[in-house]
This record gives C-alpha cells, sequence and structure tokens, in this order.
C-alpha cells in the first residue's frame, strides 16, 4: 500500500506568532515584554553536554551539544529563560560556569541506571509506545527502580526551586511519574511536561502493568505537550478509558482529582538559522570533502542517513530499500552510494544486538551483490558523530533519506531542511514519523514498502534541480517558521497564561 498523504497543518489562532521568523533575539524579546525572563528547571535523562566541557567564545554556546532530539528541542529555551538543567551524569561535571544556565547532573548508580533507563524506560515504555514490532518487557524491579529514580529527580527540583511556584520543565519517557512527584513536594509548581515519543493507542497502553501509576504520574502536570494532535487524542482517550478522568475536548482539558490538565501539540524543531550556519564550508568543499573521506568518485551520488542504531529507525529496511534500487535500476551500480550514519545506541539490550547483527548481514549481503573491489554500495559508520560532522554529509549529500518504522517526530528531517541554503538535495520521509504532518514536500515512503521505496530513491536521483529547489524552499519556509524558537515561545507563552489564570 501506498504511504498516506500527510496534512499540513502548521498554526494554531491565537498564538503569539503567526507570522515571521523567530530566532533568539526575538524570543528573548517576546519574553521581557510578555511574561518576563522567568527561569526554568528542566528535567531530562540527557544533559545537554556530554561533560562538562569549554564554552565557545564566539557563541558563547557550548562547543559541542548532545545530538538527541531533546537537547536540539529544549536547549534553546532554557537558553532564553536561564535556570537550570536537571539531568544524569557525574556530580563533579554540574557546571555553573557564564552559561545561561546551570547544568546540576544527579549521578546514578549501576543498578540504578540498569532499572530505570535500560530496564523500564527502554525495555517496557520504548517498545510500548512505538510500532517497531520489539515486545516491551515489563519487571517489577525495574518499574520500583524507574519510581526511586524519578522521586530522586523530584527531590532534586525542590532543592533547586527558588519559589514554591517554579517553572518545570519535565522531559519525555524516562519521567513519566516526575510531575506528580514534583507537585507532592512544591504543590504551587508549575509542570510542563513533553512527551517526544508517540503516545499509544489505549489497547497498547493497557498492556502496562502499571498504567495506572504512570498516567496520575503524568496528569501532575499543569500541561502535558505531545509531537502531534494524534499523540493527544491517544493520551486523552487513555486517560479517559483507564482513569475515567473527565474530558473538555473543546478546551483540550482534562479534569481529574480536583485539577485541570491542558493537553496540547506541540510540533518540536530545530535552530533557525542553523547552529552551523554562520560557519559551514560551502556546498561544493563539503560535496568534495566528504567523497574524499569516503573514497569516492566526484560524480557518485550519495544518499545519507543519520540515526541511532535503533530498531525504530528502519535501516535494515533501508538497506533492503537499496539492495532492490540496484536490482531493479542497473544503471546506479558503481554510480550511487548510500552512507548510513549509526550512532551507538542502548548496547546492552538483546534487542539492539539483535538490530545490529541483521542490519550488519544486510549490508554484508548487498555489498556482495552489487560491490567490487572499488565499489561499496553501503558504507556504515557505526560511531558517535559530531553535529558538525553530521552537517557535512547532510550538505553534500543528494538526498537524505529518514525511514522510521514509527517515531515522535525525527529531527534530521528538520536539520537537513536546515543545512541545505543551497535549495538542492531530496528529503525521502517516512509517513510514519511525526515530521511527515509538517514536512509535505518531502518524498513520502512507506519503509515497509521496500519495491516502492526503491523506486522513491530512484525518483529522488533523477529529480530535476527545479523540482528540488521548489520543494527545498518551501519546506525551508516551513521550518524557518516553526523553529526551535518558537516552539519555545509557544510551550511558554502557555506557561504564562496559566499563571495569570491561576
Ligand atoms: O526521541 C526521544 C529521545 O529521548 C531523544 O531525545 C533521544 O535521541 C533518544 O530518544 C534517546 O536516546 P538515548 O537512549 O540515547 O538517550
Amino acid at each position: 500500500m501506498r504511504a498516506r498523504q500527510a496534512e499540513p497543518s502548521l498554526v494554531r489562532p491565537g498564538e503569539p506568532d503567526e507570522y515571521g521568523t523567530w530566532t533568539a533575539e526575538r524570543l528573548e524579546a517576546w519574553l521581557r515584554a510578555s511574561t518576563g525572563r522567568e527561569p526554568v528547571i528542566v528535567v531530562s535523562h540527557r544533559a545537554p553536554r556530554r561533560s562538562a566541557q569549554a564554552i565557545d567564545s564566539r557563541t558563547r554556546g557550548p562547543v559541542e551539544l548532545e545530538s538527541s532530539g531533546i537537547v536540539s528541542a529544549v536547549e534553546p529555551l532554557i537558553r532564553a529563560c536561564s535556570g537550570v538543567w536537571v539531568a544524569h551524569g557525574k556530580e563533579e561535571d554540574s557546571t555553573s560556569d557564564d552559561q545561561p544556565y546551570r547544568v546540576r547532573r544527579v549521578s546514578l548508580e549501576d543498578e540504578e541506571q540498569h532499572g530505570f533507563y535500560y530496564g523500564f524506560a527502554n525495555e517496557a515504555l520504548w517498545p510500548m509506545c512505538h510500532r517497531a514490532h520489539v515486545k516491551p518487557t515489563f519487571r517489577p524491579d525495574d518499574f520500583t527502580t524507574y519510581w526511586n529514580v524519578n522521586a530522586r529527580f523530584a527531590d532534586v527540583v525542590r532543592q533547586e526551586a527558588s519559589s514554591d511556584s517554579p517553572l518545570v520543565f519535565v522531559q519525555d519517557y524516562h519521567f513519566a511519574l516526575a510531575p506528580q512527584l514534583v507537585r507532592e513536594r512544591l504543590p504551587h509548581s508549575r509542570v510542563i511536561t513533553f512527551w517526544h515519543i508517540p503516545f499509544p493507542h489505549w489497547q497498547e497502553f493497557e498492556v502496562c502493568p502499571w498504567g495506572q501509576y504512570l498516567l496520575e504520574g503524568l496528569l501532575g502536570s499543569s500541561i502535558i505537550g505531545f509531537q502531534t494532535p494524534l499523540d493527544c487524542r491517544n493520551f486523552i482517550e487513555t486517560v479517559e478509558r483507564c482513569l475515567g478522568a473527565h474530558v473538555d475536548r473543546y478546551h483540550d482539558a482534562l479534569t481529574y482529582g480536583g485539577r485541570q490538565v491542558l493537553v496540547r501539540a506541540y510540533p518540536t524543531s530545530v535552530r533557525w538559522p542553523g547552529w552551523w550556519a554562520s560557519c559551514s564550508p560551502t556546498i561544493e568543499i563539503c560535496r568534495e570533502s566528504i567523497r574524499r573521506q569516503l573514497c569516492l568518485p566526484v560524480d557518485t551520488q550519495l544518499g545519507v542517513g543519520v540515526d541511532r542504531l535503533d530498531h525504530t529507525k528502519g535501516i535494515e529496511e533501508k538497506f533492503l530499500a537499496i539492495e532492490r534500487l540496484l536490482e531493479c535500476y542497473p544503471e546506479y551500480r558503481e554510480r550511487f552510494v548510500f552512507a548510513q550514519l549509526a550512532a551507538p545506541s542502548r548496547e546492552t539490550l538483546p534487542a539492539y544486538r539483535d538490530l545490529r547483527a541483521r542490519v550488519l548481514a544486510a549490508r554484508d549481503r548487498v555489498n556482495a551483490r552489487f560491490g567490487s573491489a572499488n565499489y561499496t554500495p553501503i558504507i556504515l559508520l557505526e560511531e558517535h558523530h559530531t553535529q558538525a560532522h553530521v552537517n557535512l554529509f547532510l550538505r553534500a549529500a543528494d538526498f537524505c533519506y529518514v525511514g522510521s518504522l514509527h517515531e515522535g517526530m525525527n529531527l534530521v528531517a528538520k536539520e537537513f531542511v536546515s543545512a541545505r541554503d543551497d535549495e538542492r538535495g531530496v528529503l525521502l520521509l517516512s509517513a510514519f514519523a511525526g515530521a511527515a504532518r509538517e514536512l509535505t514536500d518531502a518524498l513520502s515512503i512507506n519503509p515497509y514498502d521496500i519495491d516502492d521505496a526503491a523506486s522513491v530513491i530512484a525518483r529522488a536521483l533523477t529529480m530535476n534541480d527545479e523540482e528540488q529547489a521548489e520543494r527545498m524552499r518551501r519546506m525551508r519556509s516551513v521550518v524557518s517558521e516553526y523553529s526551535a524558537w518558537r516552539w519555545a515561545a509557544h510551550i511558554l507563552s502557555d506557561a504564562a497564561r496559566l499563571r495569570r489564570e491561576r
């Protein structure tokens, strides 16, 4: 079956910004004029940087941010508001340097990290929320550890709060219980929770033995944000069915235990202009440099994928599509190469080890079938790549291939669009990634339909410059209008409205 057409949808009436590009300066000016620059306490598992690193003297920003969806989306917000970012890590790596915000690390014992992060977050919640056909594993000990770690982070929020009604911004499925635990400690706090991954249909959610605790934990929030309206709908239906909460669909609000909680979609985005816009080498230099690094002839057509090595990302399916392309369109043999950047992820978990074995086997088979002494059709680069290096690949590529089997948003798609100031390059985008709702000028792919995906790759490789430019221009206009700065403005304006109302 052909992948469904993505639906366009961006602006809701009454938002602070119905037109124009949002920048760091505009966000700061708007904050000063409307809400004041209220410090925020962010809670997430990952810190914005791997360790306390040097600060870039030119941008006054961190030299190298962690490349994760949460960091791309949330860092601009806390940068504008100031405050403290509470995240897992070694306590001695906490920073209080001249950044606009501090990073406070919470160190976890190996056993805690095992039950909280590997166990409950990534073997139970991650597979339960993604349609990627990995069975969730629910272990009572993991859930207990998850609860205890959420409580430890809530304790740190209380320590860090400078008033009895702080603004707390909780991130993702690692912290479903934290909103309620923060509220128990700071009853007047405004807790905004953002769920970065898909929220499942209630029938998928009800398999979780502790689902009620998770929902009650989340309902400790004042606002719960999701990537898409479908995620909001799934959450509202789940809470209605499992807890009997009262739903006010007109106001996107739920009432439970006498408290009202707003449920809204805020699609995450990337900085605009991108972090590297002012210092990227020219497209020509990027093309030459990457082809040299990969030992490719200068006229080789290059496709690029950038993912964590995760079963939701559809990497194996991409390799199958490339195999089909080289079978059905022999003219691309020796002339086309696909480079997959794959960051190692959650490697101790069996599902991830199995996936890696399948991905390597698919690569080896395709390379054995179609490769030669001088030609390797699929190049798999398994390592953590810096954002600067990823940017070089995105600028050097003829197309970028996002093949997620299911994903909340996928910011690589938006990074690609942001990187292509030459208005060239084609985006191949899975219809099952949240980004497909906005980037309707991408070539849509159903990652399960290998034949169709192969023909879409062929189409990307033959698309003329005019069509590339038209599509890229429209996608750049979408991403420039709905950047990470504007995402921050939407969330903060809702938080400010809440403060006024209460
Ligand atoms: O997509 C949600 C998300 O939390 C991202 O922010 C991040 O890239 C990933 O999932 C988590 O990866 P990790 O397990 O390496 O923190």
